[in-house]
């Protein structure tokens, strides 16, 4: 259920985007929201049809309208689903 998902807040959004790749040591991880799910995008870069950099405009943000800006039609929760880390929360949440 959703209460077993990890709960993602903007701080937290932006620490882990643009941290190194743990087996590359390059800096790649791209965080990104979704209508409001939050994925770390970094395996599908070189493979968006729309290039990386396109992607990169939507690094450590919410990607929603950019996306449906240009393609509401792709389905990204199938595509991205191994890439899902968790659900965007605002930045105070009590604990539950
Ligand atoms: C094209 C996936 C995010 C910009 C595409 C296509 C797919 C795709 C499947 C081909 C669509 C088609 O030909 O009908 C995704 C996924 C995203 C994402 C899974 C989220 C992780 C974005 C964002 C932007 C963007 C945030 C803009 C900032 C573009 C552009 C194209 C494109 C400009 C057109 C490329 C062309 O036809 O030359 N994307 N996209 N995409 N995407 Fe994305």
């Amino acid at each position: 259920g959703v209460s077993s998902l990890v709960r993602v807040t903007p701080s937290m959004l932006k620490f882990m985007n643009g941290r190194k790749d743990k087996e590359t040591g390059k800096m790649k991880d791209v965080w990104s929201v979704y209508q409001g799910k939050v994925y770390n995008i970094s395996p599908y870069l070189p493979y968006h049809p729309g290039g990386e950099g396109e992607l990169r405009r939507a690094a450590g943000k919410d990607g929603t309208k950019l996306f449906m800006e240009v393609h509401p039609w792709v389905n990204w929760e199938n595509m991205l689903g191994e890439c899902m880390v968790g659900i965007f929360v605002s930045e105070e949440q009590p604990p539950t």
